[in-house]
C-alpha cells in the first residue's frame, strides 16, 4: 500500500472545511437519501442468540434468523454469550491505542504490500479517493497465521484482549453458521468442518470526526468477501449504513450487540438464497467512532461455489473456484474497481 497520512492527525489540524484534501472528497456521500429507522419495519432484525438454544423458542427464533438472512442480509445479534468483560477489554484497548501519539502508532505502520498493521485499506494508486479512517488489521485465525509481532503492545493488555476477543467471536460465528446451515437445509456438521480452520481476520476502525461530514466517507460502499462478518460498534456512535431498496439505512448501535452480515462467500454457497448486502460507514462532525469487523471465511483449501445440495434442482447462479483463486480474483477486482461478485455470476 502507498503511504497515506494518518486521518486522525489530519482531522486534528482541521478547523474548516476548505482544508479537507480533495483526495477525501466523495460526492456520493451526500447524493443519496438516508433512512434513520424509527418504525420497526425500517429497522434491521434483532436475533436473540440465546433463544436459538431454548427448546420452546428455538424454532421461532430460527425462522426469524432465516428471514433476516434472506430479506436483509444484516441483523443485530443480542444475548450472544460473548462475556461482557471480553468485549469491554477489547473496547478499552482500541480507544487507548488510538489515543497514542502518532509516532508510536507509526511503529506499527503497514509495510509496503502488506495489509496487517496500522494504516489504510487497499490504497493502490495516487489518484484513488481515500476513506476518512485509520485502521488496524490482523489475521487472527488459524493460529499459525497470527503474526503476533505486529500486534500492539501498548496498551499492555492489547494482545491479550485481541486474543480473547478473537477466540470468543470465532466460536460464536461457527455456532451461528451452524444454525444458518440448518436453515438452508445443509448439514451443520459439514459446515463446522468447513470452518474449523477457516480464516478469521479483524479490521479495527477509527473514524475521526470531520468538519464537513457529508463530504467524506469513513468507509466506501462495499460488500464483504467473507462468509459471515460480526461487527462491534465499539463506542455506540452511529455511522454504519446498509443499502436497501436504493436507500441507505442507518444501523443504530445496539449496546453490547454484534451487527452480523452475510458476506459474498455465503451468497455464493447458498446459491443466492442469502444475499451479501452493500454497506458503508459515514463520519460525523463531533465524535470519533470506533468499530471492529471480524471477517470469517472458509478453510484455505475449500472450494467456493454453490453447495452441491442446493443445485440439485435449481441451476447454479455462480461458478466454483478454489479459495486461493477466489481471493486473487477478489483483490484484482478491487484494483479495477468493478463489482466483485458480478465476476462470480454465471
Ligand atoms: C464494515 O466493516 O464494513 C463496517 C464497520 C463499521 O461499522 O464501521
Ligand atoms: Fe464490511
Amino acid at each position: 500500500s502507498l503511504p497515506v497520512d494518518s486521518v486522525q492527525a489530519l482531522a486534528a489540524t482541521l478547523a474548516t472545511s476548505d482544508h479537507i484534501p480533495t483526495r477525501y472528497i466523495r460526492p456520493e456521500a451526500e447524493s443519496e437519501p438516508v433512512i434513520i429507522p424509527c418504525e420497526a419495519e425500517d429497522d434491521i432484525p434483532v436475533i436473540d442468540f440465546h433463544k436459538l438454544f431454548d427448546p420452546e423458542l428455538s424454532e421461532a427464533e430460527s425462522s426469524k434468523l432465516h428471514l433476516a438472512c434472506q430479506n436483509w442480509g444484516f441483523f443485530q445479534l443480542i444475548n450472544h454469550g460473548v462475556p461482557k468483560e471480553v468485549i469491554q477489554k477489547m473496547m478499552f484497548v482500541i480507544e487507548e491505542f488510538f489515543k497514542l501519539p502518532l509516532d508510536e502508532k507509526m511503529l506499527l505502520k503497514q509495510r509496503p504490500g502488506q495489509l496487517e498493521g496500522y494504516g489504510q485499506w487497499f490504497v493502490f494508486s495516487e489518484e484513488q479517493q481515500l476513506d476518512w479512517a485509520d485502521i488496524l488489521v490482523y489475521h487472527t485465525w488459524p493460529l499459525h497465521l497470527r503474526k503476533i509481532g505486529l500486534w500492539p503492545t501498548n496498551p499492555s493488555t492489547f494482545r491479550d484482549a485481541l486474543d480473547e476477543y478473537s477466540m470468543e467471536v470465532k466460536k460464536l460465528a461457527n455456532c451461528l453458521l451452524g444454525f444458518m446451515a440448518k436453515n438452508l437445509g445443509l448439514d451443520p456438521a459439514e459446515m463446522a468442518r468447513m470452518l474449523e480452520n477457516g480464516a478469521q481476520s479483524m479490521r479495527i476502525n477509527c473514524y475521526p470526526p470531520c468538519p464537513e461530514d457529508n463530504k467524506v466517507l469513513g468507509l466506501s460502499s462495499h460488500s464483504d468477501a467473507s462468509i459471515l462478518t460480526l461487527v462491534l460498534q465499539v463506542n455506540d456512535v452511529p455511522g454504519l449504513q446498509i443499502r436497501r431498496n436504493d436507500k441507505w439505512f442507518l444501523v443504530k448501535p445496539h449496546p453490547g450487540a454484534f451487527v452480523a452480515n452475510i458476506g459474498d462467500v455465503l451468497e455464493i454457497i447458498s446459491n443466492g438464497k442469502y444475499k451479501s448486502i452493500e454497506h458503508r460507514a459515514v463520519t460525523n462532525t463531533e465524535k470519533e467512532r470506533f468499530s471492529v469487523a471480524a471477517f470469517h471465511g472458509p478453510n484455505t483449501n475449500a472450494t467456493v461455489g454453490p453447495h452441491p445440495e442446493l443445485v440439485l434442482k435449481d441451476e447454479p447462479f455462480y461458478r466454483s473456484l478454489d479459495y486461493e483463486s477466489y481471493m486473487k480474483l477478489f483483490f484484482s477486482s478491487k484494483l479495477d474497481g468493478k463489482s466483485f461478485l458480478g465476476r462470480m455470476k454465471l
